[in-house]
């Protein structure tokens, strides 16, 4: 990591391209343009309404984040994306039903000039979509070639000074990593021989690092949480984040988890259901694309309470998650949490939560901020796999052999001190001997 003098300024056009105008994508691109025409606030945004602490508490210096690191600029972005449907923004957005037609009028000219670009798809990995709108290459390298000459022409045709891609399309099946994801001569291999182990999310990931573009993985799929894409990232220099936006129920769980934790509560038991109706939930009702899901859901409450360091409290606990698709719920999920507690004594306690969310409203700002900051990180030179980013997902992708930080206090800690060490500040230890000090 480079510090403030040589971390490139964040001139021209921000390109940022996404596999899937769904119903995250969507509504992100709307609501930005929204924000960015003062018609909407980008409300859960850390980079447009974060502030963050500098120096000492006496000192009162509380900047916006965007003001004190060199972020693009909202005005500075322009979307582009690929889907399996030809539907531009403004009809994806209206089939999304997330956000009223009203304020999608407002912005409909924008977002009918954002068509999308053909996929590269294949029903065996999604098996709940079907699509028309693809590429239909001989290999899965002529496919990442095909989408490298499309992000070529973007960059080109749309003036681009730099790009990013973040993925927003369905959840694929579950992959486990094989060897061929484990060196890049082997995973290049692959893609020339079809193998049934590189699912399209690879192939995207694949093409966005060759061509230079960072790389966000907003999906529980494996996509670039392999050694084989990791060292491509390193070698051409280019960073990557995933993966899973944490939202709903999740963040949730990595806001209650550690406060429980905190106060040594212990827990038997943590069931959590959710119940949503959108494409999203209909992807999740086949039994592969869940178990993906499912592994990204489950990982995060083991990792924040540590059974091992506290047998008495958390050996035994019960954690379930269940998903249903149930269409009249539309892009309004629902979910419940019951968790069983045991306090002084093992006295038992239950806590109940059921959160009545909008997933693709919560997924918005985190789409935003995760192109900004992974632009920001391409800027000061940082390459591979971006930890600091952890705050936005619900399986961080760390380096081999680490494991995850999921407390949500802990991985704010972590982000706020990344941007204080890029621009040369002190970190923030929060001691509290500031008052000590300026009064010895
Ligand atoms: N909404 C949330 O809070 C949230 C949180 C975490 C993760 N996610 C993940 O984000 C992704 C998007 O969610 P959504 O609610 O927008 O879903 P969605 O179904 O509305 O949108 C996904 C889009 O991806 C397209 N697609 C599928 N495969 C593709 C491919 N290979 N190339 C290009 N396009 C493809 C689909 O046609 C669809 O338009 C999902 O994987 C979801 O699990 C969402």
């Amino acid at each position: 990591m480079n510090h403030k003098e040589s971390i490139q300024a964040a001139d021209g056009k921000l390109g940022i391209l996404i596999p899937g105008l769904g119903a995250v994508s969507t509504t992100f691109i709307a609501g930005t343009l929204a924000a960015r025409k003062g018609i909407g606030q980008p409300i859960g945004s850390v980079t447009q309404m974060g502030k963050i602490r500098l120096g000492k508490r006496t000192e009162n210096r509380n900047p916006a984040i965007n003001e004190f690191v060199p972020l693009a600029s909202l005005n500075d972005l322009v979307f582009g994306g690929w889907d399996i449907t030809p539907d531009n923004a403004y009809e994806a957005a209206l089939n999304a039903g997330v956000l009223e037609k009203e304020l999608l009028k407002d912005l409909k000219s924008e977002l009918e000039s954002i068509q999308p670009m053909k996929a590269v798809f294949d029903h065996k990995y999604v098996k709940n979509l079907d699509g028309e709108h693809i590429k239909h290459e001989k290999t899965k390298m002529d496919s990442a070639k095909a989408l490298m000459a499309d992000i070529a022409k973007f960059k080109k045709e749309n003036g681009c000074n730099r790009l990013v891609m973040v993925w927003c399309a369905s959840t694929e099946i579950y992959v486990e990593q094989q060897e061929i994801h484990k060196n890049l001569p082997e995973f290049e291999k692959a893609l020339e021989n079809n193998h049934a182990a590189i699912a399209p999310s690879m192939i995207y990931a694949y093409a966005a690092i060759k061509s230079g573009v960072p790389f966000v993985n907003g999906a529980p799929n494996l996509t670039c949480d392999m050694p084989a894409i990791v060292d491509l990232a390193n070698e051409l220099k280019v960073p990557i984040a995933g993966k899973d936006f944490k939202t709903g129920q999740t963040l949730m769980k990595t806001i209650l988890g550690p406060g429980l934790k905190s106060r040594l509560i212990g827990i038997d038991g943590w069931f959590s259901t959710n119940i949503l109706g959108n494409r999203d939930g209909k992807v999740l009702d086949d039994a592969d694309s869940f178990k993906t899901k499912e592994v990204s859901k489950l990982s995060v409450l083991e990792s924040i309470l540590e059974a091992d360091l506290y047998p008495q409290l958390y050996k035994d606990m019960y954690h379930k998650v269940r998903i249903n698709y149930y269409p009249p719920k539309g892009d309004n999920k629902e979910s419940w949490d019951n968790i069983d507690i045991f306090g002084w004594l093992g006295y038992k306690m239950q806590i109940k939560v059921n959160f009545l969310c909008k997933d693709s409203i919560l997924a918005a700002p985190v789409v935003l901020d995760l192109a900004l900051f992974i632009d920001l990180a391409h800027r000061a030179q940082m390459k591979g796999i971006q930890e600091w980013l952890s705050f936005y997902f619900k399986s961080p992708q760390t380096m081999q052999g680490m494991q995850p930080i999921h407390d949500i206090f802990l991985q704010k800690i972590k982000l706020e001190n990344t941007l204080r060490y890029m621009m040369g500040e002190t970190l923030i230890h929060h001691l509290g001997l500031d008052y000590y000090e300026e009064n010895q």
